[in-house]
């Protein structure tokens, strides 16, 4: 029998044909297998799954459901019939009838059965599964009930997006595409968190977002329900933990940074909390759906909710208030002095055990500024007993003494970066959050790391154009910022990688009000993270991701998530070939509609519309904007080209840019284009803590008498200017002869955002190189708080005339 079989790369690539030729090719293929095997005649859909499976083939024909199908077991665990109980209910709400379920231990039925399989095999992976469906039955097989709830969430992609809604609809078939899928998650954590303290959250939306989590293959919910604005877990033994802690006063007609504390007459009426009730509500139906639960119980700061409810527990036994927004520095923390301090950790994380079965407990431990610990006469005492030599090894002491209490109850302690600060308790993970460097700090000394950089993993950052998106905490971090993320860093052996358990993204709720703020900051984000933890490295393809995304926006709707269409930002981003100076519009949505202009006209929907490069010969400006069904949206982008002799001149750098902030990479110093005042518009490159030294080659000899730099100063960012920049040129670009230095002038204590050109003006010069060396400050000013250490360098363009 001919079958028409395509690789997952066939697969892919014949998904992102994009010429219409080769495409008008393969369809004809199509149609002449398909033709030619009397293929049966209803649409087969397309195969869209996300996150993408390890290995797809795809097969002829089709299975569809009807009145007689039935959900074959092979065991009558309970956990099986949960899972089937999830595809009945998706069916019935379309079809308005449920298909019978049958135990059958042999499982011998002829046809018209979708099969879920349990089968002995400990070498597989639990969470693996296979999916085959042909014109007569599907079989899912696993050896764990959650490797078969995975094979169901592929199964209902399989299936028409209305099975994610509840409306009946009698002319939808349910048919399956005929397919052969082996698949098994990448890592073996892929987390989601959610601040509900900051928001609280009801538990109906709880589950929502646990069923969001569910829907990605993703198996982590790591609950934050501690921190100063809130504290939302009830605990029968400190019953003023959620009678006080879990209300604050409502200032919630304010932006977060500026409100005011609770004045002596007023009410804290805002917030709310989960009952121990409510809590095992959550975490069986978490499980039936394969996530575990992770509670965040923060320590030794992030905790004024508690220190309002027992004041006991500070340093100062000071009466407070739950502050209503922003705390920062955050210094009214837990003693660490105080054995109380300790022996009422251990009641309420008994409680919470009780609450959760999860192996691992969070314990924060992030952000604590220790000045009270400094002046605190319990706190020294135990600096001394201990023998600990600063108030870093103190909060080291006191992670190490909660993690000695899980251990003995069969827990694992999981903690922020911060916990690696004094050295990092024995048997703790990591959860990795500024930067990368905590999780290879961690991996590298033996212990495991989930990885959640805030700049790829907080779901907080903005996603799209920040003047017409909701107010967000900041960052700039879109859909495909997120699916470029790989949790390896390049910095680990193989043997090293496999303690990077998996990645994380993190909600912070200071400014997300409700659910629905929270299924926009967080959907299709998910998604993007989804199939970074799942899918195999070599898989990942974002134009192929960005396809599928188009079917899982159908099902996020189907689900009433209120989901973000992403970011309206048009790209202006330089191109060069050969001589020419090309720039391309880029957006990064789904096959967009751009349209332009270049005589410096605002672009209209009549405008000409985007399809290729365009040649740049004169100094000239720049307009683009995104148009969606006839319609402009967002605000439109512009930049200024401004010619310059060396354009697209070969830039050789000395040490490359740092990644996070590469600009428009080898390209960005000599494509006319300058940054603006925000010093992540794409067009400022970075260098974190060292010069930046660049020899620019113009392949001729060059007649020029003005240079100039850009540099950016935003001292708050961490951003300075250099201490100079100074002009080389050379002839065979190895012997250069300096022709001027230039010093800063501004004033150290000059503040807020400067761009500043360094320009020389010279005799006539003549030379095929020009070396530019920005002398940067490396390293903050003793009178900034990150005194001594790295500070950033940051430059646009470098202009020769
Ligand atoms: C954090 O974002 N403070 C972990
Ligand atoms: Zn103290």
């Amino acid at each position: 029998m001919a079958i028409k079989i395509l690789s997952i790369e066939q697969f892919n690539n014949f998904n992102n044909m994009k010429t219409a030729s080769s495409f008008i090719i393969l369809i004809s293929v199509f149609f002449m297998v398909s033709c030619s095997n009397n293929m049966q005649k209803s649409a087969i859909p397309e195969i869209e799954i996300i996150p993408a499976p390890v290995n797809l083939i795809t097969g002829e024909g089709s299975f569809a459901v009807n009145e007689n199908t039935v959900l074959l077991l092979n065991n009558d665990d309970q956990a099986l019939k949960n899972l089937v109980g999830f595809l009945s209910k998706a069916i019935y709400n379309v079809k308005g009838f449920s298909p019978k379920i049958k135990v059958n231990n042999a499982f011998d039925n002829k046809s018209n059965y979708i099969g879920f399989k349990l089968v002995a095999d400990d070498k597989l992976n639990g969470e693996a599964y296979t999916l085959n469906a042909d014109g007569e039955k599907v079989i899912i097989q696993a050896s764990k009930p959650a490797g078969l709830f995975y094979g169901l969430q592929t199964l209902l992609q399989l299936m028409p997006a209305e099975l994610y809604g509840d409306e009946k609809s009698a002319n939808i078939d349910i048919v399956i595409p005929a397919v052969q899928i082996k698949d098994e998650p990448r890592f073996s954590y892929r987390g989601m968190h959610l601040d509900v303290s900051r928001h609280f959250f009801p538990k109906e939306f709880i589950k929502k977002y646990i069923d969001l989590i569910a829907f990605n293959k993703m198996n982590v919910f790591h609950w934050h329900l501690v921190d100063d604005q809130g504290w939302r877990v009830e605990i029968k033994k400190y019953p003023k933990l959620t009678d006080i802690g879990a209300w604050r006063v409502d200032r919630e007609d304010k932006i977060w940074f500026k409100r005011e504390a609770q004045k002596p007459d007023e009410k804290a009426t805002y917030g709310g909390f989960y009952s121990q009730e409510d809590i095992r509500e959550i975490v069986a139906y978490a499980k039936d759906r394969y996530v575990t639960i992770i509670p965040e119980i923060e320590l030794p700061a992030h905790v004024m909710s508690a220190i309002a409810a027992y004041p006991q527990l500070s340093c100062t036994n000071e009466s407070i208030t739950v502050p209503p927004g922003s705390v920062w520095p955050i210094t009214n923390i837990y003693c660490a002095g105080k054995d109380s301090t300790f022996l009422f950790l251990e009641d309420v994380l008994t409680e919470v055990m009780n609450l959760f079965p999860s192996e691992y407990i969070h314990i924060g431990g992030d952000e604590a500024t220790k000045t009270n610990w400094e002046k605190c006469k319990h706190c020294q005492k135990r600096i001394k007993t201990e023998g600990l030599g600063n108030v870093e090894e103190l909060q080291s002491y006191f992670i190490k003494r909660i993690e000695k209490f899980l251990v003995s109850k069969g827990r694992k302690l999981i903690g922020w970066d911060e916990i690696l600060e004094g050295g990092l308790a024995p048997e703790a993970t990591v959860m990795s959050w500024r930067g990368i460097r905590g999780g290879i700090a961690a991996v590298k000394s033996g212990h495991d790391a989930v990885m959640t950089p805030n700049s790829y993993c907080y779901f907080d950052h903005y996603q799209g154009d920040k003047k017409i998106e909701p107010v967000a905490i900041g960052g700039y971090t879109t859909l495909k910022k997120v699916y470029s993320y790989e949790p390896i860093p390049d910095e680990l052996t193989e043997q090293e990688a496999k303690h990077i358990l998996g990645a994380q993204a993190n909600v912070w709720t200071e400014y997300i009000y409700d659910g629905k703020q929270v299924e926009y900051m967080s959907v299709p984000r998910m998604s993007a993270l989804a199939e970074v933890v799942w899918s195999p490295k070599e898989k990942k393809d974002w134009d192929n991701f960005n396809r599928r995304m188009q079917k899982q926006f159908i099902r996020y709707k189907y689900m009433d998530v209120n989901y973000s269409k992403g970011t309206t930002k048009v790209d202006i981003n330089p191109l060069f070939s050969g001589d020419s100076i090309l720039v391309e519009f880029y957006n990064e949505r789904y096959n967009p509609e751009i349209h332009y202009t270049l005589d410096g006209n605002a672009p209209t929907v009549e405008s000409p519309v985007y399809s290729s490069p365009i040649t740049i010969s004169e100094t000239l400006t720049l307009k683009a904007v995104l148009v969606d069904k006839g319609k402009i949206i967002g605000n439109p982008s512009e930049k200024l080209i401004a010619q310059h002799k060396a354009m697209g001149a070969k830039v050789v750098y000395a040490e490359l840019y740092d990644e996070k902030y590469k600009a428009k990479a080898e390209l960005n110093l000599t494509d006319g284009m300058t940054g603006t005042d925000s010093h992540n518009d794409g067009y400022w490159q970075g260098f974190d803590g060292y010069d930046m030294e660049v020899v620019l080659d113009f392949g001729k000899s060059l007649d020029f008498a003005k240079l100039s730099v850009g540099c950016y100063q935003n001292q708050k960012s961490w951003i300075f200017l250099p201490n100079s920049v100074e002009f080389s040129i050379s002839d065979d670009g190895e012997n250069f002869i300096s022709i001027g230095v230039i010093k800063n002038n501004v004033p150290a204590e000059e503040k807020g955002i400067i761009i500043k050109r360094f320009k020389l003006e010279t005799e006539l010069q003549k030379a095929n190189y020009l070396k530019v060396k920005v002398k940067a400050l490396k390293t903050c000013p003793e009178w900034h708080s990150g005194a001594g250490e790295k500070s950033w360098l940051f430059v646009d363009e470098i202009t020769v005339d």
